[in-house]
């Protein structure tokens, strides 16, 4: 999370001929330098991330000055294509999500000089993924121009990951033996199933050490999951109830209101369970259960998370449910969604209760569900403190108590919110749930941010904190290995929930049989008593 930032190398610095030096007078955000001087490669330069996401980010980036005058960005696509029209093509789309305040991007007008500075180093290189000729070229293009080192960003299918990494040992281009460093980022999915994603380490760990590879969870990247540490470990009141003795239960939510929206092909491959559970709900799992680490260093960060991921229970069918969105206010059925089975049992929704087998969580359940179609769009977590052990108010019209509940909220709004009770004015003694909440909004000035930026950044830092290492993927896997395998064999019920929905009724049978409840999506305060 680039708080061991190694010192800046001033004799890399030096700036091309070509292109201009940062136009802004101002300096960097307080502390930060800017990342060391590195030629970036993007393979999959037409596709949507690289518009999306990464460009904006490196776009943020620029505007805080925190990239070097001495970068360079080739961008590897299939397809012949100028330069120009490659950067115009992604001037147009970053112009459109700057302008839509529903895109994380949201930046308002852009800011030309920071886009020339970043169009200035862009260059398209038109090649096969699985032709050696495109790294023949590559090599000749990197030889010329690399300073400081290079990061290949895999922004393709999965299918292409093994052979483009293949094709780049063969090159030489992976080899950091000339002094220059070579990192490899690499998306989403990390290897469908266990033995899947043990190939995929194998194959790399043939060409690359686990030191460079970038294995992006873009979740991390979300400021407001960044800061689920900092609530921990930077507050004292947190910790000391952080355990079984006073937690009750963990509910961790990523709901969506749209449906596939025309990756029904890939989803279908997918489900929900796959394209979220072992690795976005994981990783906040991760944040929330990990111990304490002792200090910020990657390794020591990783090395507690890979805990807690070896720690977890392998899921069973009794852990699961799985559905699929029916036609419904929310929208149409699933099945009837282009390039989807109409007998399809791929499910869109899945919850699971999973336990960590360690000191700190025994007999504390996670309760974890994401669906699409759902009824609201949050992602949240809610942590829910156990009773108080003896109700003092007894002999007054209070029956019960409502728990206490700290939420944090990741997106789409960012904060914090706790639950707690209070005794409402009046002469009769009453217990009213009451909501004290803390949005990022109205303390800090909005930043238009499209997550990628520090996961970038810290990559040509050469900070692996943010990113997943083999054995905590592998452990991920491993934990839901068994129950994926029974759901593709069709082992598992799928069922329906109406599109607009909170999801199938079943899923409530998980938390029903520990006697608790999911929270309402996108729950509102509690009301005045
Ligand atoms: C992606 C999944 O990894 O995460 C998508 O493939 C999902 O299906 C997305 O919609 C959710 O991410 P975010 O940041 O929009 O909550």
């Amino acid at each position: 999370m680039s708080t061991n930032q190694p010192p800046h190398d001033a004799s890399r610095t030096t700036q091309s001929a070509k292109v201009p030096s940062h136009p802004h007078g101002a300096a960097s955000p307080a502390g930060r330098h800017p990342a060391p001087p590195c030629t970036l490669v993007i393979f999959g330069a037409g596709g949507d991330l690289t518009k999306r996401l990464l460009v904006p980010a490196l776009y943020n980036l620029a505007v805080d000055r925190l990239l070097d005058d001495g970068m360079q960005i080739i961008g590897v696509n299939h397809g012949e294509r100028e330069t120009k029209a490659w950067c115009d093509d992604l001037h147009d789309a970053l112009q459109k999500f700057a302008a839509d305040k529903a895109s994380t991007f949201h930046a308002g007008k852009l800011d030309d000089s920071a886009w020339n500075w970043v169009a200035q180093r862009l260059s398209y290189m038109a090649g096969e993924f699985e032709d050696d000729g495109t790294y023949r070229r590559l090599a000749q293009q990197l030889g010329g121009e690399a300073r400081g080192g290079v990061v290949f960003y895999l922004a393709v299918g999965a299918r292409f990951f093994e052979p483009i990494v293949e094709r780049l040992g063969k090159a030489g281009l992976l080899s950091e033996g000339d002094g220059m460093f070579r990192r490899l980022v690499i998306e989403k999915p990390f290897g469908a199933d266990l033995a899947s994603a043990r190939d995929l380490n194998r194959h790399l760990r043939t060409f690359v050490k686990e030191s460079q590879i970038y294995r992006i969870d873009h979740f991390l990247g979300k400021d407001t999951v960044q800061s689920i540490l900092a609530l921990r470990f930077a507050n004292a009141m947190f910790e000391p109830v952080w355990r079984r003795e006073y937690i009750d239960s963990v509910q961790i939510t990523a709901s969506e209101v749209i449906g596939v929206e025309g990756r029904g092909k890939l989803y279908e491959q997918t489900g929900a369970f796959r394209d979220m559970v072992p690795n976005h709900l994981f990783q906040l799992l991760g944040m929330v259960a990990m111990e304490p680490p002792n200090s910020f260093d990657a390794e020591a960060v990783r090395d507690k998370k890979a805990e807690i991921f070896a720690a977890l229970k392998p899921l069973t069918p009794d852990d699961v449910v799985f559905g699929q969105y029916a036609n419904g206010p929310g929208g149409v059925a699933y099945r009837d969604e282009p390039d989807v089975a109409k007998d399809s049992r791929t499910e869109t929704y899945a919850a699971a209760r999973v336990q960590i087998d360690n000191w700190r969580w025994a007999g504390v359940p996670f309760y974890l569900r994401t669906g699409k179609r759902l009824t609201a769009r949050s992602t949240e977590i809610s942590v829910q403190l156990k009773s108080v052990p003896f109700l003092l108010f007894r002999d007054t019209p209070v029956v019960s108590l409502t728990p206490n509940i700290l939420t944090l909220r990741i997106d789409p709004s960012h904060g914090m919110s706790f639950d707690f009770n209070v005794k409402t004015p009046g002469a009769v003694v009453q217990i009213g749930a009451v909501r004290s909440s803390f949005d990022y909004d109205d303390f800090f000035a909005e930043q238009a941010n499209v997550g990628y930026e520090t996961l970038l950044y810290d990559c040509m830092l050469g900070d692996q904190t943010l990113f997943q290492r083999a054995d905590g993927v592998e452990a991920a896997w491993a934990a839901v290995d068994g129950v994926l395998h029974r759901a593709l064999g069709a082992a598992l019920p799928v069922h329906e929930y109406t599109a607009g929905t909170e999801g199938p009724a079943q899923a409530d049978a998980l938390l029903a049989r520990d006697g608790g409840a999911w929270r309402a999506l996108a729950q509102a305060a509690p009301k005045k008593p």
